[in-house]
């Protein structure tokens, strides 16, 4: 990883990037807003021009109208006038079909005179925004329309958005179609939980500090559990959930990263394929499920009407966009194991689901209770174990938990916790968490990225899953209620080991 360029505020590369379905809720929400915070903290090269294309009938001066009133609503912090002005006379649109050979030809055209008027030294950077079914069409037309050849030292990169295929078979097909046009070196699959400041710092912590890597194993660690609840529902998006549902939209992309960045062996270098390779190693290890494992080791469910944030809200199957006979899943819940050295035979239980009773993504570690000799009084139960949690979101920070002395004559054990707080420590930055990620794709550093074979490994766990799940479609849905921790089937999944959740509503904030 090339985190010494960021420390020392190398501004990007020079290059023109190139948004593809630019009119589109990412760009308004993530992309500008990132783009102009990296602006303010002097990352971005002045060589520098932005070019939306798609087929919304907008021209360069509306476009730039229609993005100046979305910032106002979508920056992070207020953007510094003169930093807009800066960036406005940068911004282009090009209208055109994603499938029409000519219109690639026009923006073809247009880059060449928005480059040499930017000197932007003809690099190209490709962010494809689009729904997945343009993703090969786009890399087709572009590589037919030579606009992804680097020739002189000019370069040319593709960000693709999510979803990477709906199952193993589709994801590879989608890799063979875009490797017959690009190098693997020039292809960024984004995953935006990579772009989260405590998801990069598993990294420095497990290996910045001599404490913990020791202990990281099975013999301290009894099982590990992962969250990422949602106190929302789909929103406006139940059409494209419809299709998806929680397994392929949170389980291979942003789950397993989790899973691959606590688990991973430390790589040899930081470099993008050290690190890639040592995730790569986890995510090859997961133990592929069973048709009977499928039944006994994984949950799903689906919200029925209840109540969130004090608000009564509707069933998901009364969603807009949604079929009232769906059997969509909005939770799921896994215990999956890596087959390795370090790793046999600790149990990983994945959680992540809509409109559960508090928004939560984190990662806890918990430890082998201590041998009882010295507590003989005490009853196991109250014995608590070691507990490291590594908060994500919507807290951002570290909290060990582990047991002292509760003051008095009587010997008797009291659970206690030492918290790290990002905002203490570092300040609050507010950040749409695409800057990282705008930027390494912009100095080359495909770290935070995935590779093919990441991808595939994710859905060769996944796709049996969802084969017997479609198989046998559920007959309970929905199974738990709006607000609720979703069904009882994912408590038991845990019990049947001796385990429970985390209590996230009683544990989760420390201030
Ligand atoms: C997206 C999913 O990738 O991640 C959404 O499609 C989900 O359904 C979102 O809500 C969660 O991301 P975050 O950053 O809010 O945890």
């Amino acid at each position: 990883m090339t985190e010494d360029n960021q420390q020392a505020g190398r501004p990007s590369d020079p290059c023109v990037m190139v948004i593809f379905g630019a009119a589109g809720d990412l760009t308004k929400r993530k992309l500008i807003p990132a783009l102009c915070n990296l602006a303010a903290g002097n990352l971005l090269s002045q060589q520098l021009a932005i070019v939306g294309f798609g087929y919304n009938d907008f021209t360069t001066e509306s476009f730039r109208q229609k993005l100046a009133e979305d910032i106002k609503t979508f920056a992070t912090s207020p953007v510094d006038p003169k930093i807009w002005a800066w960036f406005q006379e940068r911004i282009y649109y090009v209208r055109g079909d994603f499938s029409d050979t000519n219109a690639y030809q026009v923006l073809k055209k247009q880059l060449v005179e928005i480059g040499n008027k930017h000197k932007t030294q003809g690099n190209l950077f490709y962010y494809l925004a689009v729904a997945p079914r343009f993703f090969s069409e786009i890399v087709k037309q572009l590589g037919a329309a030579g606009m992804t050849e680097e020739q002189n030292g000019q370069w040319r990169r593709v960000i693709i958005e999510k979803p990477f295929g709906h199952d193993l078979e589709s994801a590879r097909a989608l890799n063979a179609d875009i490797k017959k046009v690009l190098e693997e070196r020039q292809i960024y699959r984004i995953d935006h939980y990579l772009g989260k400041e405590t998801v990069q710092n598993l990294m420095m912590f497990r290996f910045s500090n001599s404490i913990f890597e020791p202990i990281w194993n099975r013999h301290f660690i009894d099982h590990v559990q992962i969250t990422a609840a949602e106190t929302v529902g789909v929103e406006q998006r139940g059409g494209y959930y419809e299709t998806a549902g929680a397994l392929r939209d949170m389980v291979p992309n942003h789950l397993f990263q989790l899973v691959s960045l606590t688990a991973m062996e430390p790589p040899i270098s930081f470099e993008a394929d050290s690190v890639r390779d040592e995730q790569a190693k986890v995510l090859h290890a997961l133990q592929p499920f069973s048709p009977e494992e499928v039944l006994s080791k994984t949950v799903r469910g689906q919200y029925g009407e209840g109540t969130t944030d004090g608000q009564r809200v509707p069933a998901y199957r009364a969603e807009p966009d949604v079929s009232p006979q769906s059997n969509t899943e909005t939770y799921v819940a896994l215990r999956l194991l890596i087959d390795n050295w370090r790793w046999a035979k600790v149990p990983f239980y994945l959680r992540t689901g809509k409109r559960l009773a508090s928004r939560a993504t984190e990662i806890a570690i918990r430890f082998h209770r201590a041998p009882f000799i010295l507590f003989r009084d005490t009853p196991v139960g109250s014995l608590q174990r070691n507990e490291l949690v590594i908060h994500i979101a919507p807290d951002e920070g570290i909290s060990l938990q582990f047991g002292a002395k509760v003051p008095g004559p009587i010997m008797q054990q009291g659970t206690v916790k030492m918290n790290f707080n990002y905002v203490d420590y570092f300040g609050s930055r507010p950040s749409t968490g695409y800057e990282r990620l705008l930027y390494d794709c912009m100095i080359g550093d495909a770290t935070l990225f995935q590779r093919a074979d990441m991808v595939e490994a994710g859905w060769a766990v996944i796709t049996p899953v969802l084969d017997v799940w479609k198989a046998l479609p559920p007959r309970s849905f929905p199974n738990y209620a709006a607000g609720s921790w979703g069904p009882k089937e994912a408590d038991e999944l845990l019990a049947r080991d001796g385990h429970a959740w985390r209590d996230i509503d009683k544990d989760h904030h420390w201030k």
